[in-house]
């Protein structure tokens, strides 16, 4: 389909399969709720409100991405979550039940390599299951098949540094999962990597989660890549920070590259930019230019 920059002002779509697809996501019960969540920095005059008014629901098995400018709050929302930081107000459910403090049933994958160096890869997708009391035997035998999910089987017996960092992330992502989590946290947990190992595991990721029934909140500040990854895009904003828009993805799935040369990903793509770039008064020029050129040079 040819882009037309006119009828895609509006990255909404009219086709009756997105709005199918949309409504068989929210007829699946909520699974993670914000109620009026806010989050304050401070105290007295140099009390900073970071955001405020954040309520949401996110279905069973939807894939939710956060974008928002530097300092919006991405990831102390998703440590929120996370139970690792407290909100100042308002409150997370997660499956109808007020969240606090950190749970298995929540797992976290940051962008810094967070593996334990002394442990071995099966060691470190290991760790939780037998941190919660399960046999060793058990939890060596589900983390194989967590590795052998992630594409990393071979590779059990190998230490952390011995890995590249798309590796890295493959097992942090295992052991996140070996946990049983409800939902899967992701703080921009590519942005590290190359374009390429990036894109493999933008492409892994979805491949994953489609395996898996498991929700993910995943924040990026990669517009293509909440386009590419995303059912739905919370998008926040800063002064005053919140909510600005929970956008709904319209480019169907399964997702292959060629779409990002479609109407939907690039009507989607402008609005996500508009939210990021907003509109920038420009001044006259109306200051005289500095003249760095010696009396003499004469250039035009
Ligand atoms: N523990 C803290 N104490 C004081 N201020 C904090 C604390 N943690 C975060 N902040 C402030 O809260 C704001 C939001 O930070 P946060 O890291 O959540 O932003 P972000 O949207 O993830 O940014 P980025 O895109 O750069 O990762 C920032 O202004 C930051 O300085
Ligand atoms: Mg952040």
């Amino acid at each position: 389909m040819q882009y037309d920059p006119l009828i895609s002002q509006d990255y909404r779509s009219q086709a009756p399969e997105v709005a199918a697809r949309f409504a068989r996501i929210r007829s699946r019960p909520v699974i993670l709720s914000a109620r009026n969540l806010k989050r304050n920095f401070g105290a007295g005059p140099e009390a900073r409100t970071i955001f405020e008014g954040v309520s949401l629901d996110i279905h069973r098995r939807e894939f939710i991405c956060v974008i928002g400018p530097s300092g919006c709050g991405k990831s102390t929302l998703a440590r929120i979550v996370a139970g690792l930081d407290e909100a100042s107000g308002g409150e997370v459910l997660l499956d109808g039940k007020a969240v606090s403090g950190p749970g298995p049933e929540r797992g976290m994958v940051f962008q810094g390599y967070t593996l334990f160096p002394w442990l071995t890869v099966k060691g470190n997708v290991m760790f939780g299951r037998e941190m919660g009391g399960q046999a060793p035997s058990e939890a060596e035998r589900e983390a194989r098949q967590w590795l052998d999910m992630v594409g990393l089987g071979k590779f059990e017996n190998a230490y952390p540094h011995e890995l590249s960092g798309g590796m890295k992330q493959r097992v942090a992502i295992a052991r996140a999962l070996a946990n049983g989590p409800r939902i899967l946290i992701m703080d921009e947990p590519f942005g590290a990597l190359d374009a390429q190992t990036r894109a493999q595991m933008q492409a892994y990721l979805l491949q994953i989660w489609r395996k898996v029934d498991v929700t993910i909140l995943f924040i990026t500040h990669d517009l293509d890549e909440a386009a590419y990854l995303s059912d739905r895009i919370l998008v926040l904003g800063t002064n005053p920070g919140g909510l600005v828009e929970f956008i709904e993805n319209p480019v169907s799935r399964p997702r292959t590259v060629e779409q990002f040369r479609g109407a939907e990903f690039l009507a989607l793509k402008r609005r996500l930019e508009e939210h990021i770039h907003p509109p920038v008064e420009v001044e006259e020029e109306r200051l005289p230019m500095v003249k760095l050129t010696l009396a003499g040079d004469e250039v035009e």
